[in-house]
């Protein structure tokens, strides 16, 4: 009956009181032949058992290496170590599982997160990676409950498409044609009639186009699935393959929009916060250790928890993109030429030019609207001054933009002109536009990054380290 086990987490917040127990998981390490340190995974505090000297041989002992993994049956008494109220009086110590101390890679000491990487299907094992997944997951389970106690439905969208909902041109192709000889048409082009779903598909960019056919009927849906981009970025906030959450709303605007949003991603910081506390405290002194080794200029001004409670009390700015490239020029950055892209109205925004208005004018999150309409998607609302459409970016400290929302384009003739200028197929998103015919409405919804989030709140500062398995450019492994 492995499921007799207790966790430690549980175990810890015991009184010892001499009960009988079974704890299983894996030995970080083995001090004195005596004191064994053992994790499960369910929190970073190691639980102390007591091996009785003289109760086991020396061969048996020698097995309990770091890795290999444990089952104890005990008595939970009180510790007699600093730190920690109880501890196990192993009765019985069955080894599950052997391991290597010569092969295992992780040594009980610090590893570099690069070195980590490399390890990633190991790396579980450490604190660090075990503090994030557990606060990656309190986040995603925050998504959930968020938008079900808001009434929202959660809609499954494809991920196979054969559109391209940011018209971006960004895609992974999907196909089971061969490489080497491709059924051809007549003018030597590939004859994709012939691919397994008849026609080209590939890997969804965004759930939004099939969210917005969720919103207006059910009015409030939200996605929060896999997305892939076969952009080749290879930075810290990049990922092909990343996570991103979708709201859509029915009879909602611009503004509505922004205060969803903002709520949204206060709600589920302020859940990781009140359930999440030990982890978010580990994860706050790593930082302060790792920003150590960094000039004093370069550090951050407040520490992991001061600055996620400040972003739970301070409402985000907001200003629109005309008002951000007037600050942008009235910077001393701009005029000592610190920026190394240029700024006039109309340019896509650098992340050096994100990172000033955040974390230098503002010092916090900024949400910036009514961005020009050539840099912005062909389904965003058209404004009346013909320049700019009703989107909206949530720029957020150490990350840069973190949400893309926007009002749709509601009005059937305008959206499709703008199609037609943008060069959008019409005739393939039928479907789409068919929202547009029967019974349209004012709707509006945005896109927020899970893996950015994840590592706003964490303070991580690698998208690599804050998704279990990362998918960049010339990398796919485990
Ligand atoms: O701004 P984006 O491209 O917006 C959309 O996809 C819209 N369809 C969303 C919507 O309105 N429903 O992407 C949304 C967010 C970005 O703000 C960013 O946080 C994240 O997705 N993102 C990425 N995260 C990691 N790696 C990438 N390559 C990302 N590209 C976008
Ligand atoms: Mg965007």
């Amino acid at each position: 009956m492995f499921n007799k086990r207790v966790k430690i987490k549980e175990l810890l917040t015991w009184e010892p009181a001499q009960q009988e127990v079974t704890v299983m998981g894996w030995v970080r390490t083995f001090r004195n032949n005596q004191f064994i340190a053992l994790n499960d995974g369910s929190t970073n505090t190691n639980l102390q058992v007591v091996v009785t000297l003289g109760q086991y041989d020396d061969d048996f002992l020698k097995r309990i290496t770091t890795s290999c993994s444990l089952k104890v049956t005990g008595t939970v008494i009180p510790s007699q170590g600093k730190g920690q109220k109880l501890e196990i009086k192993a009765n019985t110590v069955e080894i599950l599982g052997d391991s290597d101390a010569e092969k295992y890679p992780l040594q009980p000491k610090k590893h570099s997160l690069e070195f980590l990487r490399e390890k990633a299907h190991l790396r579980f094992r450490t604190n660090t990676f075990g503090s994030v997944f557990r606060v990656r997951h309190a986040l995603a389970f925050a998504i959930h409950k968020f938008f079900h106690e808001k009434g929202f439905l959660y809609l499954h969208t494809p991920i196979i498409t054969a559109s391209d909902a940011e018209g971006a041109g960004e895609m992974f192709r999907v196909t089971t044609l061969p490489f080497d000889n491709p059924p051809r048409e007549a003018d030597g082009s590939i004859n994709f009639k012939e691919d397994f779903f008849g026609k080209s598909t590939n890997l969804t960019v965004s759930g939004q186009l099939e969210g917005e056919l969720g919103a207006t009927a059910f009015g409030d849906i939200y996605t929060f699935g896999p997305t892939f981009r076969a952009e080749n970025s290879n930075t810290t906030r990049h990922l092909a393959e990343f996570w991103m959450i979708e709201p859509e709303m029915a009879f909602n605007d611009l503004e509505d929009n922004m205060n969803l949003a903002e709520s949204f991603i206060k709600y589920i910081i302020r859940f990781a916060m009140e359930n999440n506390r030990e982890d978010l405290e580990f994860l706050a002194t790593r930082l302060a250790e790792e920003e150590k080794s960094l000039p004093v200029d370069k550090r951050s001004e407040m520490g992991l928890i001061e600055k996620l409670e400040f972003v739970l009390n301070n409402d985000f700015e907001r200003i629109t993109y005309t008002e951000a490239i007037d600050i942008l020029l009235q910077s001393p950055a701009y005029k000592k030429k610190k920026f190394q892209y240029d700024v006039k109205w109309g340019i896509d925004m650098q992340s050096e030019h994100e990172r000033y208005l955040v974390e230098k004018h503002f010092r916090k999150p900024v949400i910036v609207s009514n961005y020009p309409k050539d840099i912005k998607a062909f389904y965003m609302r058209q404004n009346d001054d013909g320049k700019t459409v009703a989107a909206m970016d949530i720029l957020a400290p150490g990350i840069g933009e973190i949400v893309g929302g926007s009002q749709r384009e509601e009005r059937m003739d305008k959206l499709e002109a703008r199609m037609k200028e943008m060069h959008i197929p019409a005739d393939e998103l039928w479907w789409y536009l068919d929202t547009r015919r029967f019974g349209t409405v004012p709707h509006a919804g945005f896109g927020l990054g899970f893996e950015r989030m994840v590592l706003f709140v964490t303070g991580m500062s690698n998208i690599r380290d804050v998704i279990a398995f990362p998918r960049t450019p010339k990398s796919a492994e485990f």
